[in-house]
Protein backbone atom coordinates (compact mmCIF):
# COMPACT_ATOMS: atom_id res chain seq x y z
CA UNK A 1 0.00 0.00 0.00
CA UNK A 2 1.57 3.85 -0.49
CA UNK A 3 2.65 5.14 2.54
CA UNK A 4 0.96 8.23 1.78
CA UNK A 5 -2.64 8.68 2.23
CA UNK A 6 -5.03 9.96 0.00
CA UNK A 7 -6.64 13.21 1.20
CA UNK A 8 -9.95 14.09 0.45
CA UNK A 9 -12.30 16.85 0.62
CA UNK A 10 -15.94 16.24 1.23
CA UNK A 11 -18.24 18.98 -0.20
CA UNK A 12 -21.92 17.97 1.47
CA UNK A 13 -23.18 16.13 4.48
CA UNK A 14 -26.89 15.47 3.39
CA UNK A 15 -28.60 12.00 2.37
CA UNK A 16 -25.73 11.29 0.12
CA UNK A 17 -23.07 13.04 1.80
CA UNK A 18 -23.55 11.72 5.17
CA UNK A 19 -23.48 7.95 3.53
CA UNK A 20 -19.91 8.85 1.82
CA UNK A 21 -18.59 10.22 5.03
CA UNK A 22 -19.77 7.37 7.15
CA UNK A 23 -18.51 4.45 4.75
CA UNK A 24 -15.00 6.49 4.80
CA UNK A 25 -14.47 6.94 8.19
CA UNK A 26 -16.34 3.15 9.44
CA UNK A 27 -15.14 1.11 6.82
CA UNK A 28 -11.67 2.86 6.42
CA UNK A 29 -9.40 -0.13 6.32
CA UNK A 30 -11.45 -2.28 4.17
CA UNK A 31 -11.16 0.96 1.86
CA UNK A 32 -7.33 1.34 1.78
CA UNK A 33 -7.08 -2.18 1.23
CA UNK A 34 -8.94 -2.19 -1.92
CA UNK A 35 -7.23 1.21 -3.21
CA UNK A 36 -4.13 0.10 -2.36
CA UNK A 37 -3.42 3.70 -0.18
CA UNK A 38 -5.02 4.99 3.03
CA UNK A 39 -7.79 7.24 2.28
CA UNK A 40 -8.38 10.34 4.38
CA UNK A 41 -11.25 12.62 4.72
CA UNK A 42 -9.46 15.71 5.41
CA UNK A 43 -12.03 17.99 5.68
CA UNK A 44 -15.98 18.32 5.24
CA UNK A 45 -17.58 21.30 4.06
CA UNK A 46 -21.18 22.13 4.74
CA UNK A 47 -23.67 25.12 5.16
CA UNK A 48 -24.89 24.77 9.00
CA UNK A 49 -22.09 23.64 11.85
CA UNK A 50 -25.31 23.48 13.90
CA UNK A 51 -27.30 21.16 12.03
CA UNK A 52 -27.77 17.71 13.39
CA UNK A 53 -26.27 15.26 11.16
CA UNK A 54 -27.60 11.35 10.87
CA UNK A 55 -23.87 9.98 11.20
CA UNK A 56 -21.24 10.44 14.21
CA UNK A 57 -18.70 13.19 12.85
CA UNK A 58 -15.77 14.49 14.43
CA UNK A 59 -17.04 18.51 14.87
CA UNK A 60 -13.30 19.47 13.86
CA UNK A 61 -13.51 17.97 10.57
CA UNK A 62 -16.68 20.26 9.33
CA UNK A 63 -16.22 23.81 8.05
CA UNK A 64 -18.53 26.49 6.54
CA UNK A 65 -15.09 27.52 4.62
CA UNK A 66 -14.72 26.38 0.93
CA UNK A 67 -10.66 27.60 0.89
CA UNK A 68 -9.94 25.31 3.71
CA UNK A 69 -10.59 22.10 1.24
CA UNK A 70 -9.98 24.10 -2.34
CA UNK A 71 -6.67 25.78 -0.90
CA UNK A 72 -5.40 22.84 0.67
CA UNK A 73 -2.20 21.53 -1.28
CA UNK A 74 -2.20 18.46 0.40
CA UNK A 75 -6.22 17.50 -0.34
CA UNK A 76 -5.53 15.94 -3.79
CA UNK A 77 -9.38 14.95 -4.37
CA UNK A 78 -12.57 16.57 -4.06
CA UNK A 79 -15.59 15.03 -3.78
CA UNK A 80 -18.48 16.80 -4.20
CA UNK A 81 -22.03 15.70 -3.69
CA UNK A 82 -23.92 19.52 -2.28
CA UNK A 83 -25.72 19.78 -5.32
CA UNK A 84 -26.96 22.70 -8.07
CA UNK A 85 -25.60 24.48 -10.08
CA UNK A 86 -23.67 27.25 -8.69
CA UNK A 87 -21.15 28.00 -6.20
CA UNK A 88 -20.87 23.75 -6.90
CA UNK A 89 -19.85 24.61 -10.13
CA UNK A 90 -17.47 27.45 -9.44
CA UNK A 91 -16.14 24.93 -6.63
CA UNK A 92 -15.18 21.83 -8.94
CA UNK A 93 -13.50 24.58 -11.66
CA UNK A 94 -11.24 25.92 -8.49
CA UNK A 95 -9.95 22.36 -7.56
CA UNK A 96 -9.30 21.57 -10.92
CA UNK A 97 -7.57 23.86 -11.52
CA UNK A 98 -5.40 23.64 -8.23
CA UNK A 99 -5.02 20.04 -9.64
CA UNK A 100 -7.45 18.34 -7.62
CA UNK A 101 -8.88 15.38 -8.84
CA UNK A 102 -12.78 15.20 -8.87
CA UNK A 103 -15.55 13.24 -7.92
CA UNK A 104 -19.43 14.26 -8.41
CA UNK A 105 -22.89 13.17 -7.66
CA UNK A 106 -23.76 16.50 -9.69
CA UNK A 107 -25.81 15.72 -12.60
CA UNK A 108 -27.14 19.22 -13.01
CA UNK A 109 -23.26 20.60 -13.23
CA UNK A 110 -21.95 17.15 -15.41
CA UNK A 111 -24.95 18.22 -17.71
CA UNK A 112 -24.66 21.98 -18.10
CA UNK A 113 -20.97 22.30 -18.26
CA UNK A 114 -19.42 18.68 -18.24
CA UNK A 115 -17.77 19.15 -21.17
CA UNK A 116 -16.03 22.24 -20.86
CA UNK A 117 -14.97 21.24 -17.06
CA UNK A 118 -14.00 17.60 -18.64
CA UNK A 119 -11.59 19.90 -21.40
CA UNK A 120 -10.04 22.08 -18.02
CA UNK A 121 -9.46 18.52 -16.38
CA UNK A 122 -7.57 17.42 -19.22
CA UNK A 123 -5.39 20.60 -19.19
CA UNK A 124 -4.25 20.29 -15.74
CA UNK A 125 -3.82 16.31 -16.31
CA UNK A 126 -6.63 15.30 -13.19
CA UNK A 127 -9.93 13.14 -13.70
CA UNK A 128 -13.46 14.02 -13.46
CA UNK A 129 -15.66 11.20 -12.04
CA UNK A 130 -19.17 11.32 -12.11
CA UNK A 131 -20.26 7.74 -12.07
CA UNK A 132 -23.18 8.98 -9.07
CA UNK A 133 -24.80 11.37 -11.34
CA UNK A 134 -26.84 9.13 -13.50
CA UNK A 135 -28.31 5.76 -11.77
CA UNK A 136 -27.64 6.51 -8.60
CA UNK A 137 -25.86 3.16 -7.48
CA UNK A 138 -25.94 1.23 -10.91
CA UNK A 139 -22.43 1.30 -12.63
CA UNK A 140 -23.13 2.82 -15.41
CA UNK A 141 -20.71 5.52 -16.39
CA UNK A 142 -18.55 3.05 -16.12
CA UNK A 143 -20.04 0.46 -18.36
CA UNK A 144 -19.78 2.71 -21.01
CA UNK A 145 -16.96 3.63 -20.55
CA UNK A 146 -14.85 0.60 -20.29
CA UNK A 147 -16.99 -2.75 -20.93
CA UNK A 148 -19.16 -1.29 -23.34
CA UNK A 149 -16.21 1.16 -25.37
CA UNK A 150 -15.52 -1.85 -28.18
CA UNK A 151 -19.24 -1.39 -29.27
CA UNK A 152 -20.77 1.77 -31.51
CA UNK A 153 -23.77 2.60 -29.09
CA UNK A 154 -26.98 2.49 -31.30
CA UNK A 155 -29.54 3.44 -28.51
CA UNK A 156 -29.88 3.81 -25.21
CA UNK A 157 -33.76 4.01 -23.64
CA UNK A 158 -33.92 4.11 -19.95
CA UNK A 159 -36.25 4.89 -17.07
CA UNK A 160 -34.02 7.02 -15.36
CA UNK A 161 -36.18 9.23 -12.66
CA UNK A 162 -37.50 7.40 -9.87
CA UNK A 163 -39.99 9.99 -8.52
CA UNK A 164 -41.68 10.10 -11.30
CA UNK A 165 -41.47 6.20 -11.10
CA UNK A 166 -43.03 6.04 -8.07
CA UNK A 167 -45.80 8.88 -8.82
CA UNK A 168 -46.28 6.72 -12.00
CA UNK A 169 -47.03 3.48 -10.24
CA UNK A 170 -49.26 4.95 -7.07
CA UNK A 171 -51.44 6.66 -9.95
CA UNK A 172 -51.69 3.40 -12.28
CA UNK A 173 -51.97 1.47 -8.36
CA UNK A 174 -54.52 3.81 -6.72
CA UNK A 175 -56.33 5.09 -9.79
CA UNK A 176 -56.14 8.57 -8.40
CA UNK A 177 -54.22 11.86 -9.21
CA UNK A 178 -50.71 12.22 -6.87
CA UNK A 179 -51.22 14.61 -3.78
CA UNK A 180 -48.51 17.31 -4.68
CA UNK A 181 -48.11 16.23 -8.28
CA UNK A 182 -51.72 17.45 -8.81
CA UNK A 183 -50.39 21.07 -8.33
CA UNK A 184 -48.69 20.32 -11.14
CA UNK A 185 -45.60 21.79 -9.24
CA UNK A 186 -43.01 21.81 -11.76
CA UNK A 187 -39.83 20.35 -10.10
CA UNK A 188 -36.89 19.19 -11.88
CA UNK A 189 -38.44 15.35 -11.26
CA UNK A 190 -42.19 15.75 -12.39
CA UNK A 191 -41.20 18.35 -15.40
CA UNK A 192 -38.62 16.00 -16.73
CA UNK A 193 -35.61 17.86 -16.40
CA UNK A 194 -33.99 15.57 -14.10
CA UNK A 195 -34.38 12.67 -16.94
CA UNK A 196 -33.12 15.18 -19.51
CA UNK A 197 -29.49 16.07 -17.16
CA UNK A 198 -29.06 12.69 -17.13
CA UNK A 199 -30.20 11.54 -21.07
CA UNK A 200 -27.58 14.59 -22.02
CA UNK A 201 -24.44 13.17 -19.30
CA UNK A 202 -25.32 9.48 -20.72
CA UNK A 203 -26.06 10.51 -24.65
CA UNK A 204 -22.47 12.78 -24.48
CA UNK A 205 -20.16 9.59 -23.50
CA UNK A 206 -22.40 7.09 -25.71
CA UNK A 207 -21.71 9.20 -28.79
CA UNK A 208 -18.50 11.05 -27.93
CA UNK A 209 -20.51 14.31 -28.56
CA UNK A 210 -21.95 17.23 -26.49
CA UNK A 211 -25.15 16.71 -26.28
CA UNK A 212 -27.23 19.80 -23.81
CA UNK A 213 -30.39 19.26 -21.75
CA UNK A 214 -31.47 22.27 -23.66
CA UNK A 215 -31.10 20.13 -26.92
CA UNK A 216 -33.28 17.13 -25.56
CA UNK A 217 -37.33 16.97 -26.69
CA UNK A 218 -38.63 17.27 -22.90
CA UNK A 219 -42.47 16.57 -21.63
CA UNK A 220 -42.88 15.81 -18.08
CA UNK A 221 -45.48 13.73 -16.58
CA UNK A 222 -47.76 16.76 -15.31
CA UNK A 223 -50.39 15.82 -18.33
CA UNK A 224 -51.28 12.31 -17.44
CA UNK A 225 -53.80 11.33 -15.88
CA UNK A 226 -55.45 8.83 -13.84
CA UNK A 227 -57.82 7.37 -17.03
CA UNK A 228 -55.06 6.97 -18.87
CA UNK A 229 -53.87 4.18 -17.21
CA UNK A 230 -56.79 2.48 -17.42
CA UNK A 231 -56.72 2.72 -21.20
CA UNK A 232 -53.56 2.07 -21.04
CA UNK A 233 -53.50 -1.35 -18.93
CA UNK A 234 -56.84 -2.27 -21.36
CA UNK A 235 -54.71 -2.50 -24.13
CA UNK A 236 -51.59 -4.37 -22.86
CA UNK A 237 -49.48 -1.22 -22.08
CA UNK A 238 -47.49 0.53 -18.92
CA UNK A 239 -46.96 4.27 -18.78
CA UNK A 240 -43.38 5.44 -17.84
CA UNK A 241 -41.25 8.26 -18.04
CA UNK A 242 -38.73 7.02 -20.71
CA UNK A 243 -35.52 8.95 -21.70
CA UNK A 244 -34.33 7.19 -25.06
CA UNK A 245 -31.42 8.71 -27.35
CA UNK A 246 -30.90 6.79 -30.62
CA UNK A 247 -27.71 6.81 -33.11
CA UNK A 248 -29.10 8.21 -36.75
CA UNK A 249 -26.71 8.99 -40.09
CA UNK A 250 -25.29 11.87 -38.93
CA UNK A 251 -27.24 12.92 -35.86
CA UNK A 252 -28.45 11.41 -32.46
CA UNK A 253 -32.31 11.90 -31.68
CA UNK A 254 -33.00 12.90 -27.40
CA UNK A 255 -36.22 12.89 -26.05
CA UNK A 256 -37.70 12.49 -22.70
CA UNK A 257 -41.79 12.25 -22.03
CA UNK A 258 -44.07 9.28 -21.37
CA UNK A 259 -44.51 6.29 -23.31
CA UNK A 260 -46.71 3.35 -23.14
CA UNK A 261 -44.78 0.80 -22.94
CA UNK A 262 -45.52 -2.99 -23.60
CA UNK A 263 -46.31 -4.61 -19.93
CA UNK A 264 -44.33 -7.58 -21.04
CA UNK A 265 -41.10 -5.23 -21.60
CA UNK A 266 -38.51 -5.09 -18.59
CA UNK A 267 -38.92 -0.95 -18.43
CA UNK A 268 -42.61 -1.98 -17.94
CA UNK A 269 -41.58 -3.20 -14.66
CA UNK A 270 -39.59 -0.84 -13.33
CA UNK A 271 -40.83 0.24 -9.99
CA UNK A 272 -40.37 3.04 -7.61
CA UNK A 273 -37.27 4.33 -7.05
CA UNK A 274 -35.78 1.46 -9.11
CA UNK A 275 -33.62 2.49 -12.27
CA UNK A 276 -33.44 0.83 -15.77
CA UNK A 277 -31.26 1.91 -18.36
CA UNK A 278 -31.41 -0.93 -22.29
CA UNK A 279 -27.91 0.08 -24.01
CA UNK A 280 -27.62 -1.20 -27.24
CA UNK A 281 -24.27 -1.68 -28.94
CA UNK A 282 -23.35 -3.34 -32.15
CA UNK A 283 -21.18 -6.01 -30.36
CA UNK A 284 -22.94 -6.55 -27.34
CA UNK A 285 -26.39 -6.22 -28.68
CA UNK A 286 -28.81 -5.36 -25.56
CA UNK A 287 -27.56 -5.03 -22.53
CA UNK A 288 -30.07 -4.29 -19.17
CA UNK A 289 -28.57 -2.56 -15.96
CA UNK A 290 -30.88 -2.14 -13.57
CA UNK A 291 -30.50 -1.09 -9.76
CA UNK A 292 -31.07 1.83 -7.26
CA UNK A 293 -31.48 4.64 -8.97
CA UNK A 294 -31.29 6.79 -6.02
CA UNK A 295 -30.90 6.98 -1.95
CA UNK A 296 -28.20 8.39 0.19
CA UNK A 297 -26.49 4.68 0.24
CA UNK A 298 -26.74 3.50 -3.66
CA UNK A 299 -25.37 7.08 -4.35
CA UNK A 300 -22.36 6.85 -2.09
CA UNK A 301 -21.53 3.46 -3.47
CA UNK A 302 -20.72 5.19 -6.66
CA UNK A 303 -19.23 8.01 -5.13
CA UNK A 304 -17.01 6.22 -2.49
CA UNK A 305 -15.62 3.67 -5.21
CA UNK A 306 -14.16 6.06 -7.19
CA UNK A 307 -11.07 7.05 -4.93
CA UNK A 308 -8.99 3.92 -6.17
CA UNK A 309 -9.28 5.10 -9.76
CA UNK A 310 -7.62 8.52 -8.39
CA UNK A 311 -4.88 6.73 -6.43
CA UNK A 312 -3.90 4.69 -9.76
CA UNK A 313 -3.49 8.16 -11.65
CA UNK A 314 -1.12 9.49 -8.92
CA UNK A 315 2.31 10.11 -9.14
CA UNK A 316 4.99 7.87 -7.23
CA UNK A 317 6.74 10.28 -4.79
CA UNK A 318 8.16 9.74 -1.26
CA UNK A 319 6.66 10.70 1.81
CA UNK A 320 9.56 14.10 2.15
CA UNK A 321 8.01 15.18 -1.29
CA UNK A 322 5.10 16.32 0.13
CA UNK A 323 5.40 17.04 3.62
CA UNK A 324 2.45 17.36 6.05
CA UNK A 325 0.12 15.20 3.61
CA UNK A 326 0.20 12.05 6.35
CA UNK A 327 -1.66 13.97 9.11
CA UNK A 328 -5.07 12.66 8.73
CA UNK A 329 -6.85 14.36 11.33
CA UNK A 330 -9.25 11.43 11.91
CA UNK A 331 -7.92 7.83 12.76
CA UNK A 332 -9.80 5.16 10.94
CA UNK A 333 -11.37 2.75 13.42
CA UNK A 334 -9.11 -0.23 13.68
CA UNK A 335 -6.46 0.98 10.54
CA UNK A 336 -4.10 -1.32 10.17
CA UNK A 337 -0.38 -0.31 9.02
CA UNK A 338 0.82 -1.59 6.26
CA UNK A 339 -1.13 -4.30 4.41
CA UNK A 340 -1.04 -5.75 1.07
CA UNK A 341 -1.09 -3.40 -2.33
CA UNK A 342 -3.85 -3.20 -4.11
CA UNK A 343 -4.46 -5.61 -6.70
CA UNK A 344 -5.62 -3.40 -9.25
CA UNK A 345 -2.01 -1.06 -9.25
CA UNK A 346 -0.45 -3.59 -11.69
CA UNK A 347 -0.56 -2.88 -15.04
CA UNK A 348 -0.95 1.05 -14.67
CA UNK A 349 0.07 2.86 -17.93
CA UNK A 350 -0.96 6.04 -19.02
CA UNK A 351 -1.56 6.49 -22.98
CA UNK A 352 -2.64 9.57 -24.67
CA UNK A 353 -2.86 12.68 -22.82
CA UNK A 354 -6.49 12.28 -21.32
CA UNK A 355 -6.55 8.64 -21.11
CA UNK A 356 -5.63 6.56 -18.27
CA UNK A 357 -5.87 2.88 -19.24
CA UNK A 358 -5.39 0.24 -16.19
CA UNK A 359 -5.57 -3.25 -16.49
CA UNK A 360 -7.45 -5.37 -13.93
CA UNK A 361 -7.62 -9.18 -14.11
CA UNK A 362 -8.20 -9.33 -17.98
CA UNK A 363 -9.80 -6.40 -18.17
CA UNK A 364 -8.81 -2.66 -19.61
CA UNK A 365 -10.35 -0.18 -17.78
CA UNK A 366 -10.04 3.11 -19.23
CA UNK A 367 -11.44 6.59 -17.99
CA UNK A 368 -11.00 8.81 -21.47
CA UNK A 369 -11.88 12.19 -20.59
CA UNK A 370 -11.21 15.80 -22.87
CA UNK A 371 -13.70 16.78 -25.08
CA UNK A 372 -15.50 14.21 -27.66
CA UNK A 373 -14.26 13.79 -31.15
CA UNK A 374 -16.61 15.80 -33.77
CA UNK A 375 -18.74 19.09 -33.19
CA UNK A 376 -21.82 19.09 -31.31
CA UNK A 377 -23.97 18.03 -34.17
CA UNK A 378 -22.02 15.24 -36.02
CA UNK A 379 -21.92 11.78 -34.70
CA UNK A 380 -18.78 9.45 -35.53
N1 LIG B 1 -30.21 11.92 -2.84
C1 LIG B 1 -30.08 11.06 -3.83
O1 LIG B 1 -30.71 10.01 -3.84
C2 LIG B 1 -29.13 11.35 -4.96
C3 LIG B 1 -28.94 10.37 -5.98
C4 LIG B 1 -28.04 10.63 -7.01
C5 LIG B 1 -27.37 11.84 -7.05
N2 LIG B 1 -27.61 12.78 -6.07
C6 LIG B 1 -26.90 14.04 -6.15
O2 LIG B 1 -26.06 14.16 -5.00
C7 LIG B 1 -25.96 15.53 -4.63
C8 LIG B 1 -26.37 15.68 -3.17
O3 LIG B 1 -27.69 15.25 -3.01
P1 LIG B 1 -28.31 15.07 -1.53
O4 LIG B 1 -29.63 14.41 -1.73
O5 LIG B 1 -27.33 14.42 -0.64
O6 LIG B 1 -28.52 16.58 -1.08
P2 LIG B 1 -28.89 17.12 0.39
O7 LIG B 1 -29.41 16.03 1.24
O8 LIG B 1 -29.74 18.32 0.18
O9 LIG B 1 -27.48 17.58 1.00
C9 LIG B 1 -26.77 18.66 0.49
C10 LIG B 1 -25.60 18.90 1.37
O10 LIG B 1 -24.77 19.89 0.77
C11 LIG B 1 -24.53 20.94 1.68
N3 LIG B 1 -24.53 22.19 0.91
C12 LIG B 1 -25.45 22.62 0.03
N4 LIG B 1 -25.09 23.80 -0.50
C13 LIG B 1 -23.92 24.11 0.07
C14 LIG B 1 -23.06 25.22 -0.04
N5 LIG B 1 -23.30 26.25 -0.86
N6 LIG B 1 -21.93 25.23 0.70
C15 LIG B 1 -21.65 24.21 1.53
N7 LIG B 1 -22.43 23.13 1.68
C16 LIG B 1 -23.56 23.08 0.95
C17 LIG B 1 -25.65 20.90 2.70
O11 LIG B 1 -25.16 21.45 3.91
P3 LIG B 1 -26.08 21.54 5.25
O12 LIG B 1 -26.33 20.10 5.63
O13 LIG B 1 -25.25 22.25 6.25
O14 LIG B 1 -27.32 22.25 4.84
C18 LIG B 1 -25.94 19.42 2.77
O15 LIG B 1 -25.11 18.79 3.73
C19 LIG B 1 -26.84 16.30 -5.62
O16 LIG B 1 -26.05 16.74 -6.69
C20 LIG B 1 -27.81 15.24 -6.10
O17 LIG B 1 -28.34 15.51 -7.38
C21 LIG B 1 -28.46 12.55 -5.03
Amino acid sequence: MASRPLNVGLIGLGTVGSQVADRMLSWGPQLSRRAGVELCLKRVLVRDLAKRRPIEISPGLLTTDASQILDDPTVEVLIEVAGGDEPMRSYIEQAIQSGKHVITANKVVMAKHGPELLDQAAEKNVDVYFEAAVGGGIPLISAFRTDLQANRIERVSAVINGTTNYVLGRMASTGQQEAGYAEADPTDDIGGFDATYKLAILASIAYEIKVRPGEIYREGIDGIEPVDFRYARELGYAIKLIAHTQRHPGRVEARVHPAMIPLDHPLARVEGAENAVFVEGDLVGQVLLVGQGAGGRPTASAVVGEPALVQLRRPHRSDSDRRGENACLLPHPGRRPGGRAGRDRAGLRRGRRQHLELHTEGRVVARPHGRARGDDASVP
